[in-house]
């Protein structure tokens, strides 16, 4: 029997780790335990994923909570150490962990297996923004600094671990977990009434998405940026769910009324993966600073105005539908305004975003 333990914590792991969970199910001899840090706990952040997923329920639930970097870091640690210690019911120890993407959890958890001897896979591993003012940079950096097997979404994520001396036999370009899971929702996604439900027709509106702090938590960036989707909103609906570090930003600079006095704007609390897919499929542009919309746009050949100076996906802008506009408010118009006239560059799907990226991971983590 391989006993392998697998970690979730923050909303955008639960749709990277759902196919490979599936994929891993098919094989006989293999045991998976299902771990949540906690470190989103909101129904709206984390249940909902679970159910709309398919998802089991995570067999241990760490329930660290918020907090500041370094004591979600050190409670996520120190948890983790104790659940490896305890091991798998009926075994000695794990044989392997596998984590996905670059949150707080990923790290954490990633340090305190490869301490204890256990070998991590990090799934997504090898993406680089260059900016270590991102937190998520930091975490990438170590998760991959340590981990036993890289598994790599786009080719430029073997260069990156190239440059950082990995022997060429731990890295794997596998493909895109968070694109498996679109592939296999779109469908169900497409059928639900959620357009009815916010007055919005297919290819008649845009979604925003905003939650880093380098866009949000300042009020002179924060600002200009709302300026302008107010603006917008008259020639086209936006349809702006509201992620909870951004609601208190808004509130504190007097931000929300502006928002809720525009006609075409329409606020939402954070949404469920499939109504949110059945959204972000149907529309005619995404402006986000989200890492994954940058991936899920392209593979939707979607318009995606990404707010953000650099990406650590530059495949979604060289290929895809990608293009950064930092908090430029400018440089977001202009671009709005292409969108809208259908002058706007297309894109295309990069190799292996194919749907059976879990299938690939599933075969080396097994067998490695
Ligand atoms: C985290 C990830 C980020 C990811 C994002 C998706 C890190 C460093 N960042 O950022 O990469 O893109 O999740 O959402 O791991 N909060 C709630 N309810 C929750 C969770 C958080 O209200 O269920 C509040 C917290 O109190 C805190 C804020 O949201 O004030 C930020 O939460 P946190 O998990 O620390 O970081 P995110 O900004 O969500």
């Amino acid at each position: 029997m391989v006993y392998l333990a697998t970690v979730v914590g923050a909303r955008p792991n639960f749709m990277k780790m759902a196919p490979l969970l599936r994929a891993l199910d098919k094989y006989e001899g293999v045991t998976t335990t299902l771990i949540h840090t906690g470190q989103h706990y909101d129904s709206q952040l984390s249940d909902v994923f679970f159910r709309d997923l398919g998802m089991k329920h995570p067999d241990i639930h760490l329930e660290v909570g918020s907090g500041k970097h370094g004591q979600q870091t050190a409670r996520v640690l120190e948890k983790m150490e104790e659940v490896l210690e305890d091991g798998p019911t009926g075994s000695g120890a794990y044989d392997r962990l596998i984590v996905v993407g670059d949150v707080n959890s990923t790290m954490a958890a990633t340090l305190a297996a490869v301490k204890m001897g256990i070998p991590v896979a990090h799934v997504e591993a090898g993406l680089r923004s260059r900016d270590r003012t991102m937190p998520e940079e930091i975490n990438r950096l170590v998760t991959d600094a340590i981990s036993d097997m890289l598994l790599v979404s786009e080719p430029e994520g073997l260069e990156n671990l190239k440059q950082e001396g990995h022997d060429e036999r731990q890295v794997h370009l596998v493909g895109n977990v968070m694109i498996d899971t679109l592939l296999h929702q779109l469908s169900a996604a497409r059928k639900l009434d959620v357009l009815e439900q916010l007055g919005v027709r297919p290819d008649e509106y845009g979604i925003v998405t905003l939650h880093r702090p380098s866009n949000v938590d300042q009020a002179e960036t924060l600002g200009p940026l709302i300026d302008v989707m107010v603006q917008i909103s008259r020639d086209l609906k936006l349809v702006f769910p509201v992620h909870p570090r951004t609601k208190a930003r808004l509130e504190a600079f007097g931000l929300m009324e502006k928002l809720k006095s525009a006609a075409g704007v329409i606020l939402q609390p954070p949404m469920g993966y499939m109504e949110f897919l059945a959204l972000t499929s149907q529309s005619r542009v995404i402006v986000t600073d989200s890492g994954g919309l940058q991936e899920e746009s392209t593979a939707l050949g979607i318009p995606c105005l990404t707010m953000r100076e650099n990406t650590e996906r530059p495949i979604t802008v060289e290929m895809g539908t990608s293009t950064l506009i930092g908090s430029d408010a400018d440089k977001l118009r202009l671009h709005l305004e292409q969108v809208l006239q259908g002058t706007y560059k297309k894109g295309s799907c990069p190799e292996l975003w194919d749907g059976k990226a879990a299938e690939r991971i599933a075969e080396i983590v097994v067998g490695g």
